[in-house]
């Protein structure tokens, strides 16, 4: 089949839309509210932008017209963690993900820890391996949505899961989301090594991204 995505109702081009563009990494954001209540909620329209410095994307939607707890948390405090979601974490990143009031903290619904930040004042979960500390850089409405990019100015990684100073993804185990309910694991991986290229562009590079 062929669409042109703005024929059709909303509601069919965010299903259509989130079973093909897959599988997405689960950024699990946690910011603090100008009030001081904790808030975490999952985000899976989310991406790496820059490694030097670290930057990464998040993309908040509205909610019946409003701002997220957690869009209005960032604008307000310009600041957020990015927290990895793994196999162990996946349900009670399912649960901090309901429509829950801003004065409560989804951190106590979920029955996850909050662990003081370095650097941000939002805090990390602790039951996350890998927390990306991060500082808006820039703020950017697409429809009614906003994506956030933050400088990641602390990352912390959980000794239990590094090999050879990086993440190993068998200890780690993160999840992907895919269409509709569903989620992958990370356990069934392959290697590719890029071609060294000998031409104009490349002079062989075997570290190039
Ligand atoms: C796996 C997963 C991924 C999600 N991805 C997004 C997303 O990319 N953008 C979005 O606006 N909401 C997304 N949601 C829904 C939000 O998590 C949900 O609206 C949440 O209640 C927002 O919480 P807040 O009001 O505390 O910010 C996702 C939910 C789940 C379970």
């Amino acid at each position: 089949m062929m669409v042109d995505p703005s024929s059709l109702p909303e509601r069919d081009s965010y299903r259509l839309m989130i079973s093909a563009f897959v599988p997405r990494p689960i950024a699990f954001v946690s910011t603090r509210s100008l009030a001081g209540i904790n808030n975490c909620a999952p985000f899976s329209y989310s991406m790496g932008v820059s490694s030097r410095p670290m930057v990464l994307a998040v993309s908040v939607g509205e909610r019946d017209g409003r701002p997220k707890d957690t869009a209005r948390n960032i604008l307000d405090t310009r600041e957020f963690v990015v927290n990895m979601v793994t196999e162990a974490t996946a349900e009670k990143m399912n649960v901090a993900s309901g429509d829950y009031a801003a004065h409560i903290s989804e951190f106590e619904e979920a029955g996850l820890t909050p662990v003081p930040s370095d650097a941000v004042r939002p805090p990390r979960i602790a039951e996350s391996p890998v927390n990306f500390e991060c500082r808006l850089i820039r703020a950017i409405t697409v429809a009614d949505n906003t994506v956030f990019f933050g400088e990641a100015i602390r990352l912390h990684v959980d000794d239990a899961v590094l090999t050879n100073g990086t993440v190993d993804i068998h200890k780690a185990k993160p999840i992907g989301r895919l269409g509709g309910p569903r989620y992958c694991r990370t356990q069934d991986v392959f290697e590719l090594r890029r071609p060294t290229v000998t031409g104009p562009k490349g002079a062989g590079k075997t570290e190039a991204r």
